[in-house]
């Protein structure tokens, strides 16, 4: 059967009180718009996103993520204007809908992060179906009324409801699965003759129910939580870490402090890895067996091998390390790093589109910008690739088993020969050839005692 998902993503997000709208709020890195569109079984062909507040933002960041390969299915978007109810916003999606052709649609909210693949697949496994989820403090939800057998038989928003209606705990999550047959006419007959003057959704709900038997699923309340305020967006951050570390623990990760340590959605972590506390790990992050991942370490979509040691402080972006690596502590990682096997990057250095090969070291206080290191090779403290003359950007090319002396300039672009040395305290403007000494510094000048007697002629000039 063929089911396309409408995604309601119009709202304002006033109280979230941003010029970013609230869908594009991440929630563990991830937007929240970007975790309904993954909650999406493989079953819909297709969404419909419906937009007003921020829509080109939002778009921009739809094309990123389908550069990405992010998103399940295509994602069209409409533009609701002016938001008018959420019946509002589904009748913006009708031609998208008629184009499409589906048996059934799937509505949700962009600003439900939290709801999982299993309650979306709960809902395409029916015909016609809502979920609804049971509160102690019901407040600010449409009431749910069921027939003898349990299914639909009414919605009632807040602002429209009698007092016997409001004592009501079962409440409607807002999101559903309707036969498209029946809720393309119940659309076309929505008023907006209640409280609050809007077309209400949950009318149209209703009208389907009438005709097809409509099931009242019931969900887990944390699932199905919106994004309506920063408060909000800190409690769906801390529900989705106890989620996902509680899961990684299943799965054999050591965090050393769960409570503090964030991992992202589309992170995924190897057997024995261990955390230490107020890591975050954002976006596409892959994990390999047994590496360790110290204290306060940030990693953005970076691959990360087996049996790597990642000390405390360190920065990744868009950067893979290889197995058995030994990074930090305070290294800074930026995008288009390639670290091999056992390569070492100690404390404060800087690594920018820099490939070190296998078992190279550099271990302190360098910046690696737009450079090949071969296998082997040991940079020593203090090493800078001038790769950038202002206007473009040179590549430093270093061969295998170099040994760069301490406090070093290699001036780009520039080739170093395989098993080359330079010496300690050179700026290197020339290729150098493989096994040449390369040193460029003046001449050094002792004189003997003169120390002595400069401290002597200047303690007689005191007295
Ligand atoms: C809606 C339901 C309510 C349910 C609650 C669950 C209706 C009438 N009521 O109420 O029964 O308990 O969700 O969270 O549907 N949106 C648009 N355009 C609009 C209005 C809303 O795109 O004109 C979007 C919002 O951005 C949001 C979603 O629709 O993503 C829900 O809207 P919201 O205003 O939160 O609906 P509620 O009043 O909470
Ligand atoms: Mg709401």
């Amino acid at each position: 059967m063929s089911t396309v998902a409408v995604i309601l993503a119009a709202g304002l997000g006033k109280r979230m009180k941003s010029s970013l709208p609230k869908v594009l709020h991440p929630v563990l890195g991830d937007p929240s718009l970007l975790w309904v569109l993954r909650s999406l079984p493989s079953e819909i062909s297709a969404a419909v996103l419906v937009l007003h507040f921020g829509r080109e933002q939002v778009e921009t960041a739809l094309a990123e993520w389908r550069k990405e390969g992010l998103l399940p299915c295509p994602v069209h978007t409409v533009d609701q204007r002016e938001p008018r109810g959420t019946g509002h916003a589904v009748q913006q999606a009708v031609p998208e809908l008629d184009r499409l052709a589906p048996r059934r649609v799937i509505i949700l909210s962009g600003d439900v992060p939290l709801l999982g693949k299993e309650s979306v697949a709960r809902l395409t496994a029916l015909d016609s179906a809502m979920l609804a989820m049971d509160l102690l403090e019901p407040r600010g939800y449409g009431r749910v009324m069921q027939n003898s057998d349990g299914t639909l038989r009414g919605l009632v928003e807040e602002k429209d409801a009698s007092s016997e209606i409001l004592a009501i705990r079962r409440v409607n999550g807002g999101a559903y699965a309707l036969p498209w047959c029946e809720l393309k006419p119940a659309l076309a007959g929505l008023s907006n003759e209640n409280a609050q003057r809007e077309y209400y959704l949950t009318d149209a709900v209703v009208a389907v129910a009438a005709k097809v038997p409509t099931h009242v699923e019931l969900c887990d309340a944390s699932e199905l939580l919106g994004m309506n305020s920063r408060a909000d967006q800190a409690q769906l951050q801390s529900l989705a870490r106890r989620h996902i570390n509680a899961r990684w623990m299943e799965a054999g990760v050591t965090f050393l402090d769960p409570e503090t340590t964030s991992v992202g959605p589309r992170v995924e972590l190897a057997q024995d890895v261990l955390l230490e506390p107020t890591l975050r790990l954002e976006g596409q992050v892959q994990v390999g067996k047994g590496t360790r991942i110290g204290q306060g370490c940030v990693f953005r979509d970076c691959r990360i091998g087996a049996g790597a040691e990642i000390r405390p402080y360190c920065v990744g972006v868009d950067a893979v390390i290889g197995d058995h690596a030994k990074v930090g502590p305070f290294a800074h990682l930026r995008q288009g790093t390639r670290l091999d096997e056992k390569v070492h990057v100690g404390n404060f250095v800087e690594t920018k589109k820099a490939h070190l090969h296998a078992g190279a070291k550099a271990n302190h206080l360098s910046y690696l910008g737009d450079c090949e290191v071969g296998e082997r090779t040991n940079i020593g403290a203090g090493l800078i690739t001038c790769n950038y003359d202002g206007f473009h950007k040179h590549q430093t090319l270093i061969g295998q088993d170099v040994f760069v002396g301490s406090d070093c300039q290699l001036v780009a672009p520039i080739q170093l020969g395989d098993g080359c040395l330079i010496g300690a305290g050179s700026t290197i403007t020339q290729d150098v050839p493989a096994n040449a000494i390369a040193l460029s510094r003046t001449a050094q000048v002792t004189r003997e005692g003169a120390a002595r007697r400069l401290r002597d002629r200047l303690k007689g000039g005191m007295s």
